[in-house]
């Protein structure tokens, strides 16, 4: 797939080939990543930044990854600091921002904020997270993450627990699981559970994936847990984040439950649903999944802007 100014807004634009083919640049990027070797594919270009929720990881990810390839940024990290405080719309917001930069990563609190920017945008716009919506480029990275560890990405055992409902990493990861035949569980507290759109579309593709609240048994045969945090944010009602937080928690005493080399995965921030004794084994491997996002977007920016690499 040529990447060359395509928008990045649902993983569900992207076929199983597309998303091999950025995971192999990303592989090469590596040794870039980590600024051992040096190529300025980007020089000249200007990504333009704009985070309107909290963000640690997608942010300087993000900003390190245009960095190392010689892209300079320009970025906003508060709405009330832009003139949409004073009534702009985010349509026109977009089209100023379109008009300084090559490409344009949004993160907003509502929901198809992305898909919008991207219909009054000239340049790509990237999907760094809508809302509860989706986060398409963290999915990239997580896959390479299971890749690394597992060496393939077909026909894995995965489950995915926490908070299915509002978490918008295992929305997007549902359903590029599916393009890797992997089978799939899910775990989530009472109302938390995937959306069922989401389930009826992963259905719909020959996908029938086990649902349960029990953790302990759907750990036995997977080979990756996928772990979320309860999105406090989301919850119309605090009362209701209080019923449900630390439904779930990983520890020791559940990896001895678990396959030897069952990797444990999070897109982090985590608050205590991973114990701190986890992260010195062997199956831990949400840092490295963390770290994997400045080699996963290098590859996404220098495709999409039209790199030589
Ligand atoms: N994984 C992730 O999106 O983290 P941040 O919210 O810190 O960007």
């Amino acid at each position: 797939m040529d990447l060359y100014h395509k928008d990045v807004v649902s993983i569900t634009d992207f076929s199983k080939d597309d998303i091999e083919g950025i995971l192999d640049m990303a592989e090469k990027m590596i040794p870039y990543a980590r600024g051992e070797k040096i190529k300025r594919s980007l020089d000249g270009k200007i990504l333009g930044n704009l985070f309107f929720e909290p963000s640690t990881r997608t942010k300087l990810s993000f900003e390190s990854a245009a960095y190392r390839l010689g892209c300079d940024v320009i970025d906003v990290s508060e709405m009330s600091m832009t003139s949409m405080a004073k009534g702009e719309t985010l349509a026109d917001t977009i089209k100023i921002v379109d008009s300084y930069c090559d490409a344009t990563v949004l993160r907003h609190p509502y929901e198809g904020a992305a898909r919008l920017a991207a219909k009054f945008s000239d340049h790509p716009v990237i999907n760094a997270g809508d809302g509860a919506g989706s986060h398409p480029t963290q999915t990239l990275l997580d896959l390479f993450t299971m890749r690394q560890s597992k060496g393939s990405l077909d026909n894995l055992n995965i489950v995915l627990v926490g908070d299915l409902k509002y978490g918008r990493t295992v929305h997007s990861l549902a359903h590029a699981l599916n393009k890797f035949n992997m089978k799939i569980t899910l775990v989530a507290p009472e109302g938390l559970m995937m959306p069922d759109e989401i389930i009826s579309h992963l259905e719909a593709n020959g996908c029938r994936p086990v649902i349960t609240e029990y953790l302990d048994d759907a750990v036995a045969n997977a080979d990756v847990l996928y772990v979320t945090r309860i999105q406090r944010e989301r919850f119309p009602d605090p009362s209701e984040y209080q019923k449900v937080a630390g439904t779930y928690r990983i520890d020791k005493a559940l990896l001895e439950k678990a396959k030897s080399d069952m990797i444990v995965m999070h897109p982090l921030p985590r608050v205590n649903e991973i114990a701190p004794e986890v992260d010195d084994t062997p199956n831990a491997k949400y840092f490295q999944q963390a770290a994997n996002g400045v080699p996963v977007r290098m590859a996404l920016l220098n495709g999409l802007l039209g790199g030589e690499f």
